[in-house]
């Protein structure tokens, strides 16, 4: 397998090149990262430079003949993409780059293989190559407090520029299956949380106001739904998928875990007052409602029953365990985060 990860240098991606350089089946990975804000090297510290199967190319996707050099020159058989402009509340104050990243991106990643995995003179055959798609439950839209969870013949209905961009991915993706033949699959995951998220995303927001002593920005009422799992247990998914999957298919991928955003601060604030005395405790004191996101989803569930029936995949992590093991990481690596937050915390504020 000549994997290409796509994103690699990011939170889900980088976690992701961890978990499966090791793996028997893989002969090389290549990570191809253009290094947005987003893309940090230091995430693959201790492979990036050092570890015989990696390798590096810092791309951007957005430039379709680098994209098909790539492809050719190592050889890629098979694709994990990744790659994306992640943030919702980037994607309210510029959307642009969502559309040209998440949309053409992903066009010149398939045509890439299309044309690659098809030409006579490579050695690679449609049978032996896959590409996996990683999207998000937010294609689905936003569900009411009782409505049944997404499953994956759920319509699409996104309402912010990020879950439009990736939904209009989805849908190239399908038609390259259905037209071409290209052996893809796509991936709907609910939110994801864990050590070495950017800052900017909301455990991280949580974790780092308190440790700073700052309010906690809550938007609107706080009783906004989102379903949590931790990100190794995606990424052991994600692989799941690539390896035994089903061609042709998506698949839901989450943790049973729905957690109003009031609540989920809630037990952020209780857990670092108990591994952290030395702040002062009453954490929760800094619970601050801030103005709503503009067309914020109420809430995310997902139906994972096709993964777990057919793959047997089921996360790992219970909510506790992982979200203990993620704060004690920000814990310990407090120092240098800490200037990057403080910087995107009052960004936040001056958007909203
Ligand atoms: P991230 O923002 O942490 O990382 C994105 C990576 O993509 C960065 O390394 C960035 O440099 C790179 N990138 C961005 N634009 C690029 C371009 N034009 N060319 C090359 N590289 C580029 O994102 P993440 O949270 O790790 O998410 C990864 C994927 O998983 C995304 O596709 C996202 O939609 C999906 N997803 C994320 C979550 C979540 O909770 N984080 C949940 C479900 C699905
Ligand atoms: P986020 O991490 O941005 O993920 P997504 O919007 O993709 O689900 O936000 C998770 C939830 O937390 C979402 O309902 C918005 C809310 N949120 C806040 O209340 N305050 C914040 O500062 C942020 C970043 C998010």
């Amino acid at each position: 397998m000549n994997l290409l990860i796509t994103g690699g240098a990011g939170f889900i991606g980088s976690h992701l090149i961890w978990q499966v350089i090791d793996q028997p089946e893989v002969t090389k990975i290549v990570n191809l990262d253009c290094l947005t804000y987003a893309g940090h090297l230091e995430n693959l510290e201790g492979i990036h430079g050092t570890h015989p199967r990696y390798l590096f190319e810092q791309v951007d996707l957005r430039d379709k003949d680098a994209v098909l050099r790539v492809i050719r020159q190592h050889d890629i058989t098979h694709v994990m993409h990744l790659a994306a402009e992640s943030h919702v509340d980037r994607s309210i104050t510029g959307p642009a780059d969502f559309i040209t990243t998440n949309i053409n991106g992903t066009f010149h990643l398939l045509e890439a293989c299309r044309t690659h995995w098809s030409d006579p003179a490579s050695s690679i055959q449609h049978r032996a190559s896959r590409f996996l798609h990683v999207s998000t439950d937010e294609v689905y839209g936003s569900l009411a407090p009782t409505a049944p969870a997404f499953t994956e013949t759920t319509p699409y209905a996104p309402n912010s520029p990020y879950s439009a961009s990736k939904a209009a991915s989805d849908m190239l993706v399908r038609s390259y299956h259905h037209t071409y033949g290209l052996p893809t699959l796509i991936t709907h995951c609910s939110n994801n949380y864990g050590p070495r998220q950017h800052p900017e995303k909301f455990i991280p927001v949580i974790i780092q106001s308190v440790l700073q002593r700052q309010p906690i920005p809550v938007y609107g009422d706080g009783m906004n739904v989102r379903d949590w799992l931790y990100v190794s247990d995606h990424c052991q998914a994600l692989w799941t998928l690539l390896t035994t999957g089903k061609t042709g298919e998506t698949y839901n991928i989450g943790g049973q875990n729905e957690q109003t955003n009031l609540h989920l601060v809630q037990q952020i604030c209780d857990l670092i007052d108990e591994l952290d005395p030395s702040l002062g405790g009453n954490s929760r004191s800094l619970i601050t409602f801030v103005p709503d996101r503009p067309g914020h989803d109420r809430r995310y569930a997902m139906d994972t029953a096709k993964i777990s029936s057919e793959l047997r995949w089921q996360p790992v992590h219970t909510f506790e365990v992982g979200l203990r093991e993620t704060v004690s990481w920000y814990l310990e690596h407090q120092h240098g985060a800490r200037a990057v937050t403080h910087g995107f915390l009052a960004e936040v504020s001056r958007h909203y």
